[in-house]
């Protein structure tokens, strides 16, 4: 199919935000006999294509998981070069961003990170904050449950103001005091490398995703793939709990 007439579909269709899960960095290095950075690298070259790519087929919001809170426990030199790399795409990748409208948005506490990797962020979001074409959403230091509990932490707050008042609090409010308070759900989750599980990834905005596990790792993972996901997604009937057709 072309590029032309997959956008029809997608138009037609209800899909506006991908979430994805990067998995296999790790496992496609070792299996090549490299360090699992050169995965990690591999990793970074895919996000520059999958970005692009969804740029070209009018995606509205690509959310990508790159650092959880768990991966802290990971070696502290794998740590470092993930960082490094992130500084890296920033540095390379910030001027394209740009010219392609494409506005960064991050999940996560970034007050974490180290010192480089903030000030890059920080910088790249204010540079690309006016963009409205495709927005990239990274998870850095990013957890599902670490946001729900930082989204119950703004809630009390506004109670304590009297700006909220809590038998008002519904699904709705919720959702506006997480990081994606300014992105709708996602409609597909795609997560690689062949694993089945959620890793507390967006766990909250989920809820009614369909789900797409392709069993290659991300290094492999590229626009025809990322093109039979989105294929699979628009072969299905999402019914929200309810009965009707889309
Ligand atoms: C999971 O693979 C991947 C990560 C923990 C990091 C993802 C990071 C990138 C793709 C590169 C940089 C991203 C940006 C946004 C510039 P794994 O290491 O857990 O793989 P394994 O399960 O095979 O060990």
């Amino acid at each position: 199919m072309d590029d032309r007439n997959l956008i029809e579909l997608i138009k037609n269709s209800s899909l506006n935000h991908i979430a994805i899960i990067m998995d296999g960095n790790g496992r496609w290095a070792q299996e090549r006999g490299f360090e699992r950075s050169k995965g990690h690298s591999a990793g970074m070259q895919k996000v520059i294509e999958i970005i692009e790519v969804a740029k070209k087929l009018e995606i509205k919001y690509l959310s990508l998981y790159a650092f959880s809170t768990e991966n802290w426990k990971r070696p502290q030199i794998e740590v470092s070069t993930l960082f490094s790399i992130l500084n890296t795409f920033i540095k390379n990748e910030l001027n394209r961003l740009i010219q392609n409208n494409v506005r960064l948005t991050i999940m996560g506490d970034i007050s974490k990170l180290p010192y480089s990797s903030r000030k890059a962020v920080e910088y790249a979001i204010n540079k690309t904050k006016d963009n409205n074409g495709l927005t990239v959403n990274i998870g850095l230091n990013y957890g599902s449950r670490d946001e729900i509990a930082y989204g119950i932490r703004n809630i009390v707050s506004e109670i304590e103001s009297g700006n909220l008042n809590q038998n008002d609090i519904n699904e709705t409010t919720l959702s506006k005091y997480l990081y994606t308070s300014e992105i709708p759900d996602p409609d597909l989750l795609i997560r690689t490398g062949g694993e089945k599980r959620l890793s507390n990834f967006m766990l909250y905005q989920i809820a009614y995703s369909e789900f797409d596990f392709p069993k290659i790792y991300w290094p492999d993972y590229g626009e025809e793939e990322f093109k039979s996901s989105i294929l699979n997604f628009i072969n299905r009937n999402r019914r929200f709990g309810g009965l009707n057709e889309k």
